[in-house]
C-alpha cells in the first residue's frame, strides 16, 4: 500500500519521541539500554532516510531553512556515534548521560520544526502524488538499511 512520505516521517518521529519519554521515566538498566540502541538505531536510520529524500524537496521549497536543517543533521549524527562508542567508564563519569540529554533536546526540536515548519510547506506545495511516490522509496530505502544494519 503506497503512503504519503509525510505520514510515514511523523511515524517515525511520534515512534522516537516514545522512545525519548521511556527514557526519561524507565527506572530498570537494561531497558533503558535497550530503548537507546532501538532509538540509535531508529534515528540514525531517520536521518539517512530524510537527507536521501526529504533533503532535495526542502531545499527547493525552503532554502532558507537548508543551511540550519544540515548543520542540525550533521550534529545529530555526530551525538549518534559517540552515543554508540561511549563505553562503561564514560558513563561511569556521567559524560553519557549528558550526551544523552543533549541528543533528546535537539530530537525534540528536530520533531517540532518538522511538524510546525517543514510538513506544512510539503503538504501545501508538493503533490500528492509526488509525495506517495517518495514515501514508496521511504518505504524500499527503509527495508534496505534494516537489511544492512
Ligand atoms: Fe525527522
Amino acid at each position: 500500500m503506497e503512503r504519503d512520505i509525510v505520514d510515514l516521517l511523523r511515524e517515525d518521529h511520534t515512534r522516537m519521541d516514545g522512545l525519548l519519554t521511556e527514557l526519561d521515566r524507565v527506572g530498570s538498566p537494561h531497558r533503558r539500554e535497550q530503548a537507546v540502541s532501538e532509538l540509535v538505531a531508529a534515528l540514525g536510520r531517520h536521518l539517512d532516510a530524510e537527507e536521501a529524500l526529504l533533503e532535495p524537496v526542502v531545499r527547493k521549497l525552503l532554502p532558507s531553512l537548508m543551511a540550519e536543517l544540515l548543520r542540525e543533521h550533521a550534529d545529530l549524527k555526530h551525538l549518534l556515534t559517540r552515543l554508540d562508542y561511549l563505553d562503561y567508564m564514560a558513563r561511569f563519569f556521567g559524560s553519557f548521560e549528558l550526551t544523552l540529554g543533549l541528543l533528546e533536546e535537539m530530537v525534540r526540536n528536530h520533531i517540532e520544526e518538522a511538524e510546525e515548519t517543514i510538513f506544512p510547506r510539503v503538504l501545501r506545495d508538493v503533490p500528492a502524488t509526488r509525495r506517495y511516490q517518495l514515501g514508496a522509496q521511504f518505504v524500499r530505502f527503509s527495508a534496505t538499511t534494516l537489511m544492512s544494519a
